[in-house]
């Protein structure tokens, strides 16, 4: 990287936005997505809009079997039917999931036909401005971005371990940065004094930590986890949570599909197989610490791993067990 491209970098703004993208593609390998992916299941999770849209679409583009999870029907449905209007083709169906719910997590994965999945993608995500309450009664931000996720990956986890080479990807956020891990503060007991802002960095800081266990826990195994960060893209999503920001960007924010493309990247790539526990920005690793306070010590890492485990009552030894079996 050219010392130009590390300062820019550094100014975060013009890393995040699109034209952080467009310099940091100049570095891309062309051949990297030349792929055919026919016969490959993958899971997007909120794949109604933005960045799970466009993710599915390019799947669906590479010939992978995508199921697009979304919790509207009908959104939902539209999407899946706007990817096979664009893409002749197309293998995508429409999923009906509240990654939220736990107990539907759970039921959904279980009620899924036999088979491989080839990669499961944690997109779905919303920052909020007020306490929801998911079915099982944790705030929504945390049960959306790593409950959820969780449980999804543990009851899938077997069908993930009989697939060569099956990828889990997280799409975490740069908003983490500012926050440090608090494993006391993910919890909103009281709607009283929620901070939307930091409720959602905190899950992403959550969720980048998990990401680092899930791919040490598998580490001798061909199924990898990687987070990554999309930037700044131009989503229903940064709209709704975000709107003066939104405003503030006009012009400078990346397309969903330029959002989409590491994860895509990281999914189909196959010259990065094996790629494990990183964090990544436009196809490049990316440390998870900016600022020297925000880094977490071991037993705070340890307490994520049993908490996050209690509330989404997944037993916390389950990689192991599974592995061992
Ligand atoms: N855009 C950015 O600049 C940016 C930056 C950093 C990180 N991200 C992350 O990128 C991911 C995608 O966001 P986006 O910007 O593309 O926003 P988006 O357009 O709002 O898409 C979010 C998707 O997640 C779905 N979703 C939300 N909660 C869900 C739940 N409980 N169960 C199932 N699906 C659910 C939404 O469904 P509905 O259609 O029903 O709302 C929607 O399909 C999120 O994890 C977000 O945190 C985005």
């Amino acid at each position: 990287m050219s010392l130009l491209d590390s300062l820019l970098d550094r100014t975060v703004a013009l890393s995040f936005d699109r034209s952080g993208f467009l310099r940091h593609q100049r570095r891309f390998v062309a051949s990297d997505l030349d792929v055919d992916l026919s016969g490959r299941v993958i899971i997007v999770t909120g794949a109604s809009s933005g960045i799970g849209l466009a993710t599915a679409r390019a799947l669906a583009r590479l010939k992978a079997t995508v199921l697009m999870v979304g919790r509207d029907k009908a959104r939902t449905e539209a999407a899946a039917a706007a990817v096979r209007a664009e893409v002749p083709g197309a293998q995508v169906r429409a999923e009906l999931l509240d990654v939220a719910h736990l107990a539907a997590c759970r039921a959904w994965a279980a009620a899924l036909p036999e088979g491989e999945i080839h990669g499961l993608i944690h997109n779905a995500g919303a920052l909020v401005d007020r306490v929801i309450r998911s079915p099982e009664g944790f705030e929504s931000t945390l049960a959306c971005h790593v409950l959820g996720p969780l449980a999804l990956t543990e009851a899938l986890a077997p069908r993930l371990l009989r697939a060569q080479d099956a990828r889990v990807v997280f799409v975490a956020s740069g908003g983490m940065y500012s926050r440090r891990l608090d494993v006391d503060t993910l919890h909103h007991e009281r709607d009283k004094g929620f901070d939307g802002v930091k409720a959602y960095a905190d899950a992403k800081r959550a969720q980048v930590v998990l990401n680092e266990q899930l791919a040490a826990r598998f580490d001798a195994t061909g199924l990898t986890f990687n987070a990554m960060h999309p930037g700044w893209a131009d989503t229903p999503g940064v709209v709704k949570g975000l709107p003066t920001f939104h405003r503030l960007t006009e012009g400078r924010l990346r397309s969903p599909e330029e959002g989409a493309d590491t994860v895509v990247w990281l999914v189909a790539c196959p010259r990065i197989r094996g790629e494990r526990g990183k964090l990544w920005l436009d196809r490049a690793p990316q440390p998870t610490h900016l600022l020297p306070w925000t880094r977490e010590d071991e037993a705070e890492r340890d307490k994520l791993w049993a908490q996050v485990h209690a509330w989404a009552g997944v037993d916390p030894g389950w990689p192991r067990m599974l592995l061992n079996k």
